[in-house]
């Protein structure tokens, strides 16, 4: 029996997708979410790349006691410290460093030449050795590397320390056919992998839509560390998604030659893709394989008159084989906080007691407007409050003036954490911010008031939706919205049974995610 070490890297590469940026609290809740699903190794940040991420880093490597966590770094001693400092507390950690291969990256991206490239493996691996046990190397844009070339960088890695060589199709490009005959290539004429010395692993990207399909060959090829994020989240066309592999290992058991199985808890599947939607405001697809709302509803009559007689008809897994399963309790206003904190940790939440006090509080008030609450609305409420303690700014009030002879004018307060004032009580309490400021309806009016309290002259609104979560006029209503300052793009959410409330929460949601970017300071040249 083969065992496949799962690496999630949600929380790295995930964390490219366009418009996500998880807070430190969210970033908690999936790194448990992960141990707890059984994930072996958790890829939680780029140390080097901010404070913030340097602080994820810290903080998840505190909390995670049976997963290995593992921080990312480029070939440079500063990044290789910034892991070491992250991950000092970590009960299992692994460094995993990382750098272009490829001509096309070493010429037009790193301007260097091979050798170059060679001296900085050497120089930094035999460095990341000195300060970790576990040492990953990564040739990034492995699958367009000269093939020679490629050997002689992995050699050289494994030569001065490296325990795990991550072959990455950076772009997506690879075939199974052709990845196979990489990976087979490098084990055949470095030994290092066949004494059982060097672990072999991938990192595959989905631009081809192949992610799955190349991981899958990978594994025949004799890959034992396999690289996924949660729904495919992750960089344009995003990563493999860890659902898809471990259920088509799960499923396929009889496929996959002597017996190659993965220790994730298939059950947790579908309560760690609901959150990591949640938080990162990418929802999933209908259609997406295994998660999608759609992956086990049957439209036709034909299927569905097989699958009344038996469900194999047009089944090949079963619901709550990833933990789909309908809850029995419904709460409603009559419900009490332990059967909500109960509830709130069965879909994988970790709050503390505070968290759960406000987050019922909000549930109550809901609950006297809607009679039965359900999970997608108590997932959105969990999520607007976790949102709610990354932000700097807190809406306070908003009056709206609209009506098809006026124009729109808003008039909204916002609370500025960042600013500290006293109180008539004499108390220290965030300044309260007004403005008003017209538009081309409430929303857009709304908007601009944000707009100008934020100083956010130069953000542009490059796409709102908002929807329904339940069915009913008493729906909850979730807003999505998303900015972009220069070539950023920032993602907001809000939800309320009002829908211009929805509006401005999400938007203010967004301004608070460009804000904390507007403010960090970052390193130069920290993007992958
Ligand atoms: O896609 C890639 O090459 C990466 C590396 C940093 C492993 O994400
Ligand atoms: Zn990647």
């Amino acid at each position: 029996m083969t065992k496949i070490e799962i690496c999630d890297t949600t929380l790295r590469d995930g964390e490219q997708t366009p418009g996500v940026h998880f807070g430190i609290s969210q970033k908690l809740d999936i790194a448990l979410r992960l141990e707890a699903m059984g994930v072996d190794v958790i890829e939680a940040g780029f140390p080097a790349a901010s404070e913030g991420d340097f602080e994820a880093v810290r903080r998840v490597a505190g909390a995670v006691k049976n997963s290995v966590v593992c921080g990312l770094a480029r070939c440079t001693k500063s990044d290789i410290d910034a892991c070491a400092g992250a991950l000092a507390h970590a009960a299992h950690p692994r460094i995993h460093i990382f750098i272009a291969t490829s001509d096309i990256h070493l010429e037009h991206k790193l301007h260097i030449d091979r050798a170059e490239a060679l001296r900085r493996i050497a120089e930094n691996t035999a460095y990341a050795a000195s300060l970790f046990e576990e040492v990953q190397f990564s040739a990034e844009d492995a699958t367009r590397t000269d093939r020679d070339f490629l050997v002689k960088a992995v050699s050289c890695a494994i030569e001065n320390g490296a325990t795990i060589i991550n072959i990455p199709d950076t772009v997506g490009y690879t075939t199974p056919e052709e990845f196979f005959a990489i990976l087979s290539r490098l084990r055949h004429v470095i030994p290092a992998f066949d004494e059982g010395r060097v672990m072999l692993g991938v990192h595959c990207h989905n631009d081809l839509g192949l992610a799955t399909a190349n991981n899958l060959s990978a594994i025949s090829a004799g890959a034992a560390h396999v690289e996924c994020t949660v729904n495919g989240l992750g960089e344009r066309a995003g990563n493999a998604p860890l659902e898809e592999l471990v259920m088509a290992l799960a499923v396929r058991r009889d496929a996959m030659g002597d017996g190659v199985q993965t220790g994730i808890r298939t059950w947790e599947i579908t309560a760690t893709s609901r959150l990591v939607a949640s938080l990162s405001g990418v929802p999933v697809s209908p259609n997406k394989a295994i998660v999608g709302t759609n992956a086990f509803t049957h439209a036709s009559g034909i299927h569905q008159h097989g699958v009344m007689q038996n469900r194999q008809t047009y089944e090949i897994m079963a619901p709550e084989d990833i933990g789909l399963t309908a809850n029995t309790i419904q709460l409603g206003k009559l419900s009490g906080r332990h059967a909500f904190a109960d509830r709130v940790r069965q879909m994988g939440y970790s709050f503390g007691e505070d968290g759960i006090d406000a987050t019922f509080a909000r549930f109550k008030e809901i609950a006297d407007r809607k009679a039965v609450i359900t999970d997608d609305d108590i997932r959105a409420i969990l999520s607007e409050y976790l949102d709610s303690l990354e932000g700097r700014y807190r809406l306070s009030t908003f009056q709206i003036q609209s009506g098809n002879h006026i124009k729109a004018m808003a008039l909204v307060t916002l609370a500025d954490n960042l600013s500290l004032v006293s109180g008539e009580d004499g108390q220290i309490q965030p300044r309260q911010i007004t403005e008003a400021a017209p538009g081309e309806g409430p929303v857009d009016a709304a908007f601009n008031a944000i707009g100008r309290i934020a100083g956010a002259e130069n953000i542009e609104l490059k796409s709102y939706e908002i929807r329904a979560i339940t069915e009913g006029t008493d729906a909850l209503g979730e807003a999505i919205v998303k900015i972009s300052a220069g070539t950023s793009l920032f993602t907001g959410r809000g939800v309320s049974t009002d829908i211009i409330k929805a509006s401005i929460k999400a938007y203010l949601n967004a301004i608070n995610k460009w804000d904390k970017a507007r403010e960090r300071t970052a390193p130069a040249q920290t993007e992958l």
